[in-house]
């Protein structure tokens, strides 16, 4: 018997950040959206726990250390039982690239381990296992659109009435977040408590690119092009190439380009191929993480 579920990539279209918190973390004030691309994590009874990529990927860790490890063991762990798994990963979302890969089979496999085992975890106990595990977690569980607060962990739905295009460019070389929040800490001694503004739930509201274009934000932005410069180059070319708005993608190095339709991100998408080969055009929003196979 075994389960499979497919957790979200996530973009942030508003990531605003605080002055670092004595436990090191930053207080957000984020705007969550899932968008088309998925990891799919299969689980399996086993004698012990391991991971498997269903293909070799460098920067993803094999041993205890891979957060849907810890995230079994979390399961485990709360219900008090004696189980383990295989955990197999086919991953579609870019590593370590701002898009909370990682995050995703993590919540992927606190639902596909429920499930298996059938052990009826609240909604309640599931967002709190997912934000002992990372800032990230508990929206790969809610996906849509969804405010982030505290560190990014609480997490609250909102409306969102747009039926939105992405081009997505992930880069060869991935970006660790601490290096790119220490970089945000250096280049902003003392920043203000941000605060989600009000023309970012209207631009959601009313469906419409070109509001939206305007309200996005992306504080991490410049730590993340002070570390990887070169990225400038690929945001112009975005924007040359026809997008309403070109961003980097949480703390990088992924780049996101919002399109007026599918058409215009197909296009634009085109445009990128030739430096990016792995570019992919991606709708939002989309679900969070859900069972897609029982066998
Ligand atoms: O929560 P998560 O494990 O994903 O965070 C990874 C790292 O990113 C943290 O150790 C911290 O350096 C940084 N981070 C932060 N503030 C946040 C979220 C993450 O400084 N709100």
């Amino acid at each position: 018997m075994s389960v499979t579920v497919r957790a979200p990539a996530k973009i942030n279209l508003y990531l605003g950040v605080g002055p670092r918190r004595p436990d090191g973390f930053h207080p957000l004030a984020t705007v969550y959206q899932a968008v088309g691309l998925y990891d799919d994590v299969t689980v399996t009874d086993a004698e012990d726990w391991s991971v498997v990529l269903s293909e070799p990927i460098a920067g993803v860790p094999l041993d205890d250390s891979n957060l849907a490890v810890k995230a079994g063991r979390a399961l485990v762990a709360h219900h008090g039982i004696d189980r383990r798994a295989r955990i197999e990963i086919h991953k579609g979302i870019p590593v370590a690239g701002g898009m909370a890969g990682g995050s995703a089979d993590a919540a992927a496999t606190l639902v596909a381990l429920d499930r298996l085992w059938e052990l009826g975890t609240s909604d309640h106990d599931l967002l709190t296992l997912a934000a002992g595990l990372g800032s990230d977690v508990p929206f790969a569980l809610v996906g849509g659109t969804a405010a982030g607060s505290g560190r990014g962990e609480v997490v609250t739905p909102l409306q969102d009435d747009g039926s939105w295009w992405w081009v997505v460019v992930p880069d060869d070389e991935g970006l660790s977040t601490p290096s790119v929040y220490a970089a945000y800490d250096r280049l902003h001694p003392s920043p203000p408590v941000p605060e989600i503004p009000a023309v970012m739930y209207d631009a959601l509201r009313r469906g419409v690119p070109d509001h939206l274009a305007v309200a996005v934000r992306n504080d991490l932005e410049d730590a993340t092009l002070d570390l990887r410069p070169e990225l400038e180059d690929t945001l112009q070319a975005g924007m040359r190439a026809g997008a309403i708005i070109a961003m980097v993608s949480g703390s990088g190095p992924t780049t996101l380009y919002l399109c007026e339709d599918a058409d215009n991100a197909r296009a634009v998408a085109a445009a990128l191929r030739d430096g990016h080969p792995d570019v992919r055009v991606a709708a939002a929003p989309v679900a969070g993480a859900h069972v897609v196979s029982y066998a």
